[in-house]
């Protein structure tokens, strides 16, 4: 089909563009988003699983931590690699605001689109900061930043702004209770709630048995 011509060559494009990447956002993560999102497009009959593609592909693309905080060259960049492979305006038009939209950071502020395609992405992308991947997301985020795993004496703070979460130092046990453990009730699809409730379960174990090896037992 001409859509899955498209979407085999974006795929190296794409790979191409994460060399070097930090391992949380690489290639890998953005791979495990759009095989995670198809498998949630099974449950969903109404959902344009070509969009849902490109919007995977290219969600994490250029991301504005990486670039002094520039929220454009995401987008830019999307629509760029979109031209060079002849996707449609209104496919392209669709998936570069499903990539403006979704991040967790925008999610601090009003929705201002919204679509059944945007939801399964979101959903996945919010998957994959979850269960043991999330657990190896965040740590290997935490040590690229250098942050302590755990200060038992620093509490997480859960009422942060968007500028504060983007600054803050704290550990990184602390990124559970102030992101990890809030994804299971913002999920959208209902598959993606089921997926999401096995990994909560799962970083709450770990949790737990973190907590108790600290104390050495
Ligand atoms: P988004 O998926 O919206 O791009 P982020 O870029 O904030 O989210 O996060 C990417 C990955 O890095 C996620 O797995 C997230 O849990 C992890 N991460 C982000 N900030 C921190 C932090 N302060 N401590 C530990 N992990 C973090
Ligand atoms: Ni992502």
């Amino acid at each position: 089909m001409h859509n899955d011509k498209i979407i085999n060559q974006l795929t190296p494009l794409v790979r191409k563009h994460f060399e070097g990447a930090e391992a949380g956002h690489d290639w890998w993560h953005t791979y495990r988003v759009w095989r995670t999102a198809l498998r949630l497009c099974e449950d969903e009959q109404n959902a344009d699983r070509y969009v849902v593609s490109l919007a995977a592909l290219l969600h994490d693309i250029a991301d504005p931590k990486f670039h002094g905080g520039d929220e454009e060259i995401g987008p830019k960049t999307a629509s760029s690699l979109m031209n060079r492979i002849n996707v449609d305006k209104a496919t392209a038009d669709h998936v570069i605001n499903i990539i403006r939209h979704m991040s967790f950071k925008n999610s601090f502020e009003e929705p201002h689109f919204d679509s059944l395609e945007m939801r399964i992405v979101q959903d996945a992308d919010r998957l994959d900061a979850m269960g043991a991947i999330g657990i190896a997301r965040a740590f290997n985020y935490g040590g690229y930043k250098n942050h302590p795993f755990y200060d038992p004496d620093i509490q997480p703070d859960l009422e942060m702004t968007k500028e504060q979460y983007q600054k803050k130092a704290a550990p990184t046990i602390n990124h559970f209770y102030v992101k990890l453990l809030r994804l299971k009730d913002m999920m959208h699809t209902d598959r993606a709630k089921v997926l999401a409730k096995e990994r909560h379960d799962f970083m709450e174990r770990y949790l737990q048995r973190f907590y108790k090896e600290w104390e050495g037992s």
